[in-house]
């Protein structure tokens, strides 16, 4: 990475120490070591206002809790534009909350594309949201995707961030050293991993399926597919209903129409 082509994932945060911890740890900081991407907490507090750096205020209208004040995020943002020279199209805006969209693999790799096909300097911010979330004139300035979790509610915007930044970085070419491990992994073709082994050969009893140890690889490879065709079947029904068949192999293609067929 140049200066004139950075990319950098930052994390809008009242809690930049853990953050950046966790951001400098495993793939993340593999990452960061080759030059791949920046990823960066930046403290929310030091946008604050007077002195205590007050960064939330009660809600007009009554209502429990704070909410996060949109001069303040602004401000932030506007810190963030000007990283990447004043051009908005340079800059992604993200915003963890459980009305948003949901997370998926899709958008990881929406997002993961976008990061490697800029050619200049470019930055997605994530807005971690805290007490009741943030004032809805910010959201309806600044924010380009709102992204959930799940249907459940956590006490901040870090986690599914942070989530999300694990998934694209991941993404990324040159940041995993075998490239086959994002091809096969679960979800990236429409399906479920299948089941892994590792030694002992016998585990209580349990044995490792014979084809994984008889070196036959198109036989392994069938095994896989199928068994992860079956996994997607008992655990996703939805995901093999939706499948439409792209990139499996005629037998595949096959038992896929089968197993829609029994759903
Ligand atoms: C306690 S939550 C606020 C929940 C909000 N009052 C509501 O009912 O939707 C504080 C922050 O955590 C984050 N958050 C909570 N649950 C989330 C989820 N399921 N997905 C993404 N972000 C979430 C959001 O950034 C949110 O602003």
């Amino acid at each position: 990475m140049n200066e004139n082509n950075k990319k950098s994932l930052e994390v809008l945060t009242l809690f930049p120490e853990p953050v950046q911890a966790l951001l400098n740890s495993s793939i993340l900081r593999r990452a960061q070591a080759k030059g791949i991407v920046d990823l960066q907490a930046k403290d929310l507090r030091s946008f604050g206002l007077t002195k205590h750096r007050n960064v939330d205020d009660t809600p007009f209208g009554g209502g429990p809790g704070m909410l996060m004040r949109a001069d303040v995020l602004n401000t932030a943002l506007e810190s963030a534009l000007a990283e990447v020279g004043g051009v908005r199209e340079n800059l992604k805006v993200l915003y963890p909350t459980p009305r948003g969209v949901p997370l998926t693999q899709g958008l990881c790799e929406t997002f993961a594309e976008w990061i490697v096909k800029k050619d200049q300097p470019s930055k997605v911010v994530f807005v971690s949201g805290r007490y009741e979330g943030v004032d809805e004139r910010f959201i309806s300035k600044w924010v380009d995707v709102e992204f959930s979790l799940g249907d459940f509610i956590v006490t901040g915007g870090e986690l599914p961030s942070l989530c999300f930044i694990d998934a694209i970085v991941r993404l990324l070419p040159g940041v995993l050293s075998d490239v086959r491990s994002n091809v096969l992994e679960s979800f990236s073709n429409g399906l479920i991993e299948y089941p892994q082994f590792t030694k002992p050969r016998d585990f209580l009893g349990k044995e490792v399926p014979e084809v994984l140890l008889e070196g036959n690889h198109a036989k392994m490879d069938e095994w896989k597919l199928k068994t992860s065709l079956f996994l997607t079947f008992a655990f996703r029904p939805d995901m093999i209903r939706a499948h439409n068949g792209e990139g499996l192999p005629k037998w595949a293609v096959a038992l896929l129409q089968d197993l829609q067929s029994r759903l």
